[in-house]
């Protein structure tokens, strides 16, 4: 291939665009930052993000009528159906929780609840997203190891796992009150390390 060939194929190659789903209600705060991290590192990586504050949206909690098992829709009409087309385009997810009670907080489990009408259980347990996407997975406490985690990590990575989407890494934030990732010199550093294995 010539040289003009090559860079039209380069040219021509799809952008790579990801999502950021960001579970945190206060603004600002060490997971929203977390976040923006990894997003600035993706970019470095021409993976352009979109970020979703889940606080800011309309999202009602699933009321488990199961009409979605055969209809791959699920019947509430808020901002999660935005959120679902959006993670059917996407190459890759973000989703990033401060822990709550040892879990994710409720704007993230109800996120993760709404995202059932994306299994298809209708022969086995198959996922309506198409294969490929990757995910990267973050955790953010104020206690300092992961029994102070609790399911954080695992509530949000089984989910994504169960819809067949590749959690390629995992970042645990920990010690918010005496370490806020704001004032982390090291944390950038961590943040590449773990965007590397997305392009891997
Ligand atoms: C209701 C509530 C429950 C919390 N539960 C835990 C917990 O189980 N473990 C922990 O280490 N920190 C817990 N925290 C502390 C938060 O995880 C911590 O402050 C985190 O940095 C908040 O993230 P943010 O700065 O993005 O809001 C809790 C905080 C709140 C408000």
């Amino acid at each position: 291939m010539n040289k003009a060939c090559e860079n039209l194929k380069l040219s021509i190659e799809p952008e790579r665009r990801w999502i950021a789903v960001v579970g945190s209600p206060r603004k600002g705060g060490n997971t929203e930052l977390l976040v923006d991290y990894l997003i600035e590192e993706l970019k470095v990586k021409n993976i352009r993000t979109d970020k979703f504050i889940l606080n800011s949206r309309n999202i009602s909690a699933c009321t488990g009528c199961e009409q979605c098992i055969k209809t791959g829709t699920c019947i509430i009409k808020d901002d999660v159906s935005c959120l679902i087309d959006e993670m059917k385009d996407a190459d890759g997810l973000i989703l990033a929780s401060p822990s709550y009670n040892y879990n994710v907080t409720a704007q993230m489990k109800s996120f993760l609840d709404r995202t059932f009408c994306l299994n298809d259980y209708n022969s086995g347990c198959k996922s309506r997203l198409s294969p490929g996407k990757k995910a990267v997975v973050a955790g953010v406490c104020r206690g300092k190891n992961s029994e102070s985690m609790g399911f954080t990590i695992e509530s949000m990575s089984r989910t994504l796992c169960e819809l067949g989407i590749d959690v390629v890494s995992v970042l645990e934030y920990y010690d918010t009150k005496n370490s806020p990732v704001a004032d982390n010199d090291c944390i950038r550093e961590q943040v590449a390390k773990t965007v590397k294995a997305v392009t891997l």
